[in-house]
């Protein structure tokens, strides 16, 4: 979703946070006892990595990684610019068919609505690459063949997918509106490597889907049959219709895709006057997820028509009762839906246990045997808070190719957390279980009737306990190598000074969200405007206390502040320079042989270059110290990054934002997302023609978001 796109950041005021000093004493004293062999070499590796390497410099514990590429300059060009030696091909973008039967792109958006059953969607975002076995199967360790998952997050506003760009109006147009609602959701696509290491799209595959904002799904978990999520369309509260503003994602080890529902807000509205229909528990439920009474959707889905298909989009009361309207339809988005891509034909489930907010997504830590399956999530909004689900049920290899049935087993039962970091370096987490923690009743904000309403307001849960209101959390990622978890903090120009008097929703400075700093950004016509708060962003990471996934408590430290290199040592303070320098992190991932690519969606540095993919062989916790950042505030810091550590791999096109990223398990190919390339452009002024400038710089189409493949000319490791 663009930086520009302000829904990307609805806002919200919450309590604030203490210290525990305990905290970092039972890491420490855990730590202490792992060494002296009291624990398992597992946490012993986690908490320290100390069996792994003594070394505490630039490169990994014992991974051994070196990028092995020249760095790429930061430019503007409407083209992808890969290092020398590495090529691009694009795999599919906006439209391309699916099937046979279905004409190709034909650049004027004549293509019918119904024909995006089975055409590639718009905004590709987060995407996982499976390996498919000979038998039709999950093979985690199969590159040369797989099934290719891709979100569609959002319809890129001034072209859409229309003949002429949206049609302006109060009342939208219900067959463009019925187009939109089947290019957003998820792309399932069956890849096969073509020449070399290239990967080319399998049309006709039994296994090419669509999932969209009209898929039946099934509520799952404990929001399953909750008055919550009942409506006229599954009046048990069993069921719903759709996932849409599929940002980030996740993946499971028995071979299931994790899509995420972040910016709904997009496409949910709320009808003036609809309060006085309501209590005042729901109303504060619906003001804590940014829907006040009255307030249209950016995309006005619900306004073009009486129809079921449109008028499930106002989250308004209608009817006699919740089972005779929408009034739920919020309540119905904001999740992590499970998909078998393996299995075109199973039901898509919208797994609760794991909460509701702006769900960017749901990052796996390694699974092992007889220990829980853990789930790191991030809510991107300003001030909003990390998460972590810890499964009842301890992993079972023999899951693997479970389906949708391995995925009720682990992801309908367990425990959510919420994070919070002291500025100490320790950081807890707290738990969000009906009747623990105040989580009843009688808490004043927000009185929960049951577990339910605890993971349908997950947010308010999480302000109750005092967690941690972070930089807008983004993508996470975890070391395949030593278990830590890190995650982007995009970007907050919410953080005020520590000497200001916060108003509204601004808060000051903490340690793990320390920087506040002006940035002086150059428009397009020579004049400038001021950003301010923390425009660059950073990413924080962390090491479970006691190893795999149950520990309540970690240590944390900020793994990169991103900045421009000739920024001021108190806000460039990883140290970055030409060959590294970035900002506002967004999309994340680590491949399996341990490298962390890094990608940006950004508005700050965007006037001297587009955005971008870095790769970088990260450190581990605390193998830096303390630091002083802009704006006076202390912080603990990853030791500074080097041309050796962090390097550019590529830049992007004209306006676009990089996003989601996979590499096969051999390493040598790596696909990406472009999504939205030319959005400050109109139909009939564009300022990208990518993906078609990047064979012909003279082309005349419309920009696409695209899934673009990328290998090495001599059939090599990909980064290395
Ligand atoms: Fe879709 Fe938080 O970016
Ligand atoms: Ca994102
Ligand atoms: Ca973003």
């Amino acid at each position: 979703m663009s930086e520009s796109n302000t829904y990307d950041d609805n806002e919200i005021v919450n309590s604030s946070t203490n210290m525990h000093m305990d905290e970092l004493i039972a890491v420490r004293l855990s730590r202490r006892q792992a060494l002296k062999g009291g624990v398992s070499v597992t946490a012993a590796a986690l908490l320290g990595g100390l069996s792994l390497s003594a070394c505490g410099g630039g490169s990994d514990d014992a991974s051994g990684l070196q990028l092995g590429f020249t760095a790429v300059a930061k430019n503007k060009n409407d083209l992808v610019t890969v290092p020398e030696g590495y090529q691009v091909s694009i795999l599919h973008a906006l439209g391309d068919p699916l099937q046979f039967g279905d004409e190709s792109w034909k650049d004027n958006g004549s293509e019918t609505a119904e024909s995006y059953n089975r055409r590639v969607g718009d905004g590709h975002d987060g995407m996982y690459f499976f390996g498919l076995a000979d038998d039709g199967k999950f093979d985690a360790k199969r590159s040369d063949r797989g099934l290719l998952a891709v979100n569609h997050e959002y319809v890129v506003g001034p072209y859409a997918l229309h003949p002429a760009g949206m049609t302006a109006g109060a009342a939208r147009v219900a067959s463009e509106v019925e187009k939109e609602i089947y290019a957003h959701g998820v792309s399932v696509a069956e890849v096969k490597r073509s020449t070399g290491n290239d990967m080319a799209m399998v049309r006709g595959s039994r296994f090419n889907r669509r999932v969209t904002s009209a898929t039946e799904m099934a509520f799952t978990g404990p929001v399953k049959g909750s008055a919550l999520v009942k409506t006229k369309f599954s009046v048990d509260g069993s069921k719903t219709r759709g996932t849409n503003n599929n940002c980030a994602n996740g993946y499971t080890p028995w071979g299931t895709y994790l899509t995420c529902e972040e910016n709904w807000l997009n496409v949910v509205a709320r009808a003036a006057g609809d309060n006085a229909q309501r209590s005042a528990k729901e109303i504060a439920g619906l003001n804590r997820y940014g829907l006040p009474e009255g307030r249209k959707s950016p995309y006005l889905w619900d306004t073009a028509g009486t129809d079921d298909l449109f008028a499930r989009w106002t989250s308004s009361v209608t009817g006699a009762d919740a089972t005779q309207d929408y009034r739920n339809t919020a309540n119905t988005f904001g999740w992590v839906v499970e998909i078998d891509p393996f299995n075109p034909s199973s039901t898509p489930a919208k797994r609760s246990a794991l909460g509701r907010f702006n769900h960017e997504g749901a990052w796996p830590a390694p699974a092992v045997a007889g220990q829980p399956i853990v789930v790191y999530q991030g809510d991107d909004a300003r001030n909003e808070y990390i998460y972590k689900f810890v499964s009842k049920a301890l992993w079972d290899p023999k899951d693997v190719n479970g389906g949708m049935a391995a995925g009720a087993k682990y992801l309908d039962e367990g425990t959510l957390y919420v994070a919070k970091f002291n500025a100490d370096g320790s950081g807890q987490w707290l738990e969000l279980t009906f009747g623990k923690n105040g989580l009843d009743g009688s808490n004043a904000a927000y009185a929960f009737a049951d577990q339910a309403d605890v993971v349908t307001h997950a947010r308010l849960a999480a302000d109750k306990l005092g967690a941690t209101k972070m930089d807008r959390p983004e993508w996470g990622a975890v070391n395949p190598l030593n278990g830590e978890a890190y995650m982007t903090l995009t970007n907050n120009s919410n953080r005020v000074a520590s000497t200001a008097t916060p108003t509204g929703s601004q808060l000051k400075p903490d340690a793990a969200n320390p920087r506040v700093y002006a940035d002086t950004y150059t428009n397009a016509d020579g004049t400038t405007r001021t950003n301010s708060g923390n425009p660059n962003g950073h990413i924080i990471r962390w090491r479970e206390a006691n190893g795999n996934g149950g520990a309540t408590r970690f240590a944390w430290d900020i793994y990169l502040f991103a900045a421009q290199s000739d920024a001021a040592a108190n806000v460039n303070l990883s140290g970055l320079t030409a060959v590294n320098d970035f900002s506002s992190p967004d999309g994340l991932y680590f491949d399996e042989r341990g490298l962390l690519w890094i990608q940006t969606d950004d508005g700050a540095y965007t006037d001297v270059t587009n955005c971008m993919m870095l790769a970088a062989v990260p450190g581990r916790v605390g193998d830096g110290g303390k630091a002083t950042a802009a704006g006076g505030t202390e912080t603990i810091k990853g030791t500074n990054a080097t041309p050796d550590t962090v390097r550019r791999f590529l830049v992007g096109p004209r306006e676009c934002e990089i996003t989601g990223v996979a590499v096969t398990p051999d390493g040598k190919t790596l696909f990406f997302n472009v999504q939205h390339p030319g959005e400050d452009g109109k139909l009939t002024a564009l300022t990208s023609h990518w993906p078609a400038s990047q064979t012909n710089p003279a082309a005349p189409q419309r920009p696409r978001s695209a899934t673009v493949v990328v290998t090495r000319k001599d059939g090599g490791p990909i980064g290395l």
